[in-house]
């Protein structure tokens, strides 16, 4: 099986560009960032602080969190229930990343995502995918921007979707988001030695999407389409 592992940080299009890569390759495409969420949601749900360690770690024993695909589509499962479309609030993306900083959370959900690896050709975007995650994977990618470029996607998508925000705060959100990721004791984001570095400030979508691809063709060109 071939994995192509794509890390970084918050905004830099991981999501967008690794979709949009997945389908011209004909690769499944992972977003394991909606494990997290899960978790988060469900903390949530039963009112329990996402921050606080032996709250969620007993909880965990009591939940399953599973991935899915409906028409090729990814889809998240919690205690059997599909919950895809209620993950990507701004709470939950706060509750995501306190519940990302704890060991016991991201055992809980390291074997789901290599078993999908092992079954399946495909394309895995997340924060240790290539460090942790996948080690052995035959393609790594290193997908950034610089940290006022992502500020300035992230405003123009609230503004677009006619959110009021100001734009000093969002690139302030971006800050904090990355010193979390990247500091946190337990599988920190980096990049691995034997990532190639993917910068999207000056790459327009389609651009960053070719850049994407020219990696993969150049390290697996015989196994894909
Ligand atoms: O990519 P995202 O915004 O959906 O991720 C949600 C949170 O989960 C984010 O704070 C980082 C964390 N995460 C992680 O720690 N490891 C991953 N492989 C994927 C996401």
């Amino acid at each position: 099986m071939y994995a192509v592992a794509i890390d970084g940080p918050a905004g830099a299009g991981k999501s967008t560009i690794s979709r949009a890569v997945a389908q011209k390759i004909g690769f499944l495409y992972v977003d394991t960032g909606a494990l997290y969420r899960a978790v988060a949601y469900d903390m949530l749900e039963n009112e329990i602080d996402p921050a606080d360690i032996s709250a969620v770690c007993e909880r965990l024993g009591s939940i399953t969190v599973r991935f899915g695909y409906e028409n090729g589509e990814q889809q998240i499962y919690l205690n059997g229930n599909n919950i895809t479309g209620k993950i990507r609030t701004p709470q939950i993306s706060a509750a995501a990343s306190a519940v990302s900083a704890i060991r016991e959370v991201r055992q809980f959900l390291f074997a789901q995502q290599q078993d999908i690896a092992r079954e399946n050709h495909i394309i895995m975007d997340g924060r240790d995918i290539g460090t942790v995650v996948l080690p052995n994977a035959q393609v790594k990618i290193y997908l950034t921007a610089a940290v006022e470029e992502r500020a300035r996607r992230r405003f123009a998508e609230l503004q677009e979707k006619g959110i009021p925000a100001d734009f000093n705060e969002v690139l302030a959100d971006v800050k904090t988001r990355d010193e979390n990721d990247m500091n946190r004791p337990v599988a920190p984001l980096r990049r691995a030695p034997d990532a190639v570095l993917v910068d999207t400030s000056c790459l327009d979508f389609d651009q960053s999407v070719q850049a994407v691809l020219s990696v993969i063709k150049e390290k697996i060109g015989q196994g894909i389409k």
